[in-house]
């Protein structure tokens, strides 16, 4: 009983020890009642169940002993004293431990981390993404050309095979180039396309100049701007020397000089 009695809550638990208690006095009561009158009741201690139902089982903590009346300490046997005893005797529970919910303050604060996370994580995907997605797209759009083919480099020859500075420009259809060796700046390799609008010139060897066929616009053999309505020089591709070898990078243009700066521009008089 003493067990049950712990697992009682608090006002089960004492309205049944109140119940145990008044049991006991009229116990009390009545064994006082049943003595002869004079007669000296044997000194004993007796056991007392928490309930007589419950007597044969119960453990040792549930057994209160209750000093008779006239025992030998001379202590007198009540029943508040029994049932301060057994109150005594009783284990008691521990507390449960309670369960405490999180302030306002603190789940703002958890839901505020937790929102914070995801949008870094997404922010962090997304930007893995379209950095991948961007490298791509540029090494899909880098133009790739080979060697020999227009866009590429073109190997024209020995540095020293190139033709005489004072010689014709020689064609090069496949770079669409003209290539020319010059006095000053060594081999040259001119565009094709007429700087006004984009028409093919054409070498007039008795001119001994560059002419366009649409709007008459003239060029030195060097490519210089000499009259007509084209803006500027004549544009032309890089020509470097790599291992004694001259060659022309079709893919890397430089633009002819404005028409005024030209030193071949003819001033009207
Ligand atoms: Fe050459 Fe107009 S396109 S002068």
């Amino acid at each position: 009983m003493a067990d049950k009695i712990a697992d009682l809550s608090g006002d089960e638990r004492e309205k049944r020890v109140a119940e145990l208690k008044a049991k006991m006095q009229a116990s009390a009561k009545k064994a006082k009642a049943a003595a002869p009158e004079g007669a000296t009741p044997p000194t004993q201690t007796q056991p007392v169940a928490a309930t007589a139902a419950d007597a044969p089982k119960k453990p040792a903590a549930a057994v209160v002993e209750l000093p008779a009346k006239g025992s030998s300490n001379g202590a007198p046997a009540n029943g508040a004293a029994a049932a301060a005893a057994m109150a005594a005797a009783l284990p008691v529970a521990s507390p449960a431990p309670v369960f405490q919910e999180d302030s306002p303050e603190v789940k703002a604060r958890k839901e505020m981390n937790r929102r914070e996370f995801l949008t870094y994580a997404w922010g962090g995907a997304l930007g893995l993404a379209t950095l991948q997605a961007g490298v791509g797209l540029f090494f899909f759009m880098m133009p790739r050309f080979k060697a020999g083919e227009f866009g590429g480099v073109f190997f024209i020859g020995p540095e020293s095979a190139m033709p005489a500075t004072s010689a014709s420009p020689e064609p090069n259809t496949d770079g669409k180039f003209w290539l020319v060796n010059t006095e000053e700046g060594g081999p040259k390799a001119i565009y094709m396309v007429c700087t006004h609008l984009g028409c093919l010139y054409k070498w007039e060897q008795a001119n001994n100049r560059f002419e366009c066929p649409c709007h008459g616009s003239k060029f030195t053999r060097e490519g210089y701007y000499i009259e007509g309505p084209a803006p500027r020089s004549l544009d032309t591709f890089v020509v470097t020397i790599e291992n004694g070898e001259v060659a022309v990078d079709t893919g890397k243009k430089e633009l002819g000089a404005p028409a005024a700066e030209s030193p071949a521009k003819i001033v009207p008089a």
